[in-house]
């Protein structure tokens, strides 16, 4: 959700910096199931939880066993319900409770079943700016599912958010793709049984880089670099340089006016460079690596657009395409194209193994979505955001 050209899961919160997925869709013609069902665990009672033998507590940062065992319900997960993807990566996966994303209070708490961990969620209050919403990842370990965890998990998620004083939650389900229809996703029909309502529909699209044809890479980057004239391209690793943050602030914090975002009720985010320093530390503890190409308009001097790929520390054949936005006036001279071609030349010119890069768009982003399929990408995969008012 928001995942803003295509962020892994955690970094979303940030921006539009992005999110997750499961299931099939709820037919038109039948309506969600309303707030009644969302007083599920006050109509059955906690003492059928507990009879059940669920307990939702929050996690203990210094419980070192525990953690282990709530990665691992997300490596199984992972395993499950998207298998062509890593496995996550347990430096990031953690690192929320390390190294705070700015603007995102996480609170992050674990299931148990008969006293052993069987599945986690992660609440992403926002602090800064659409402070009644929150994003969030909720996941059950694939052999403990369909015994009411999910649900137990979910109405601790809406006391926390009722205590916040948040009216909005957020969260991403795979779903199938057209013919797809067969595959068992459970994460939408678990949705729309709480009572969410699908809000947008993302597609994620993969490049494979094994059978990238590197000759019409150069051709697209020399036929964008001749319709820039005016623009140059400028590159940089992980930090921002100092003279163009202020404008990387801004494409950031625009990026919401400008991406489709369908039914969710989601605010331009509050973006300075004080802010955007402290998401680079935040992806610096997490071991993120980031390759950024930039185009300077010479005649302003302004860097008027800008793409950006990253790496989990765990990973060196896979990557995701993350943002790429160009400044509404200087649209229309192939500097999205410019910057996302450049910027793959740049990161496979340092990431030798690098052999799959994931991203997201709106379904109907369709400008993105051109530009991303002459790059190659190819659909792998349909994800709903859903959304749910209290
Ligand atoms: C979605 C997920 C959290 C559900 O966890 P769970 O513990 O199995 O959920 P529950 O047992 O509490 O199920 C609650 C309701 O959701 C619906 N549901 C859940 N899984 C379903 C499935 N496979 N098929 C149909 N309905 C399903 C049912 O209505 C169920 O109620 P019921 O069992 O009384 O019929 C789990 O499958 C998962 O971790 N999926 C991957 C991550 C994900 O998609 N998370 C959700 C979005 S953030």
């Amino acid at each position: 959700m928001l995942r803003a050209g295509g962020h892994p899961p955690e970094t979303f919160q940030v921006l539009a910096t992005q999110r997750r997925r499961r299931c099939a869709d709820v037919p038109p013609d039948q309506r969600p199931k309303g707030p009644a069902e969302n007083r599920w665990p006050l109509r059955c009672g906690w003492r059928r939880l507990t009879r059940m033998g669920i307990s939702v507590t929050p996690l203990d940062p210094a419980d070192r066993a525990t953690l282990d065992a709530v990665y691992r319900t997300a490596v199984a997960a992972q395993a499950v319900d998207e298998p062509d993807l890593p496995p996550p990566c347990r430096r990031r996966f953690e690192a929320p409770l390390w190294h705070p994303m700015p603007g995102i209070d996480a609170r992050w708490s674990v299931a148990r079943l008969d006293g052993g961990p069987v599945g986690w969620i992660r609440l992403y209050l926002h602090t800064l700016d659409n402070t009644e919403n929150a994003s969030v990842d909720l996941v059950v370990d694939p052999a403990y599912r369909r015994r009411g965890v999910g649900r137990a998990l979910h109405e601790h998620g809406l006391t926390v958010l009722r205590e916040h004083g948040g009216k909005r939650m957020v969260g991403s389900t795979v779903t199938p793709l057209p013919g797809e229809e067969h595959r068992e996703l459970p994460g939408a029909a678990f949705a729309a049984a709480v009572g969410a309502r699908p809000a947008l529909a993302d597609v994620r699209r993969r490049l494979d880089v094994t059978t990238l044809d590197r000759s019409r890479l150069a051709a697209l980057l020399a036929g964008a670099r001749a319709t820039a004239d005016g623009y140059r391209a400028v590159r940089w690793r992980d930090h921002v340089p100092e003279e163009h943050v202020t404008d990387v602030a801004h494409l950031e914090g625009r990026l919401l006016l400008d991406a489709p975002l369908g039914e969710l009720a989601w605010e331009q985010e509050q973006m300075d460079a004080e802010r955007i320093r402290g998401v680079e530390r935040a992806l610096d503890g997490r071991g993120v690596r980031r390759y950024n190409v930039g185009a300077v308009h010479e005649a302003s001097g302004r860097l008027v657009a800008w793409s950006q790929l990253s790496f989990d520390a765990s990973s060196v054949r896979h990557a995701w395409q993350q943002i790429t936005i160009v400044d509404p006036a200087h649209r229309g001279h192939r500097l999205g194209l410019l910057c996302k071609a450049e910027n793959l030349a740049y990161a496979l010119s340092h990431e030798p193994e690098l052999r799959v890069i994931d991203t997201y768009n709106a379904a109907e982003n369709t400008h993105m979505i051109a530009i991303n399929e002459q790059l190659g990408f190819r659909p792998v995969a349909g994800s709903t955001d859903w959304q749910l008012t209290l």
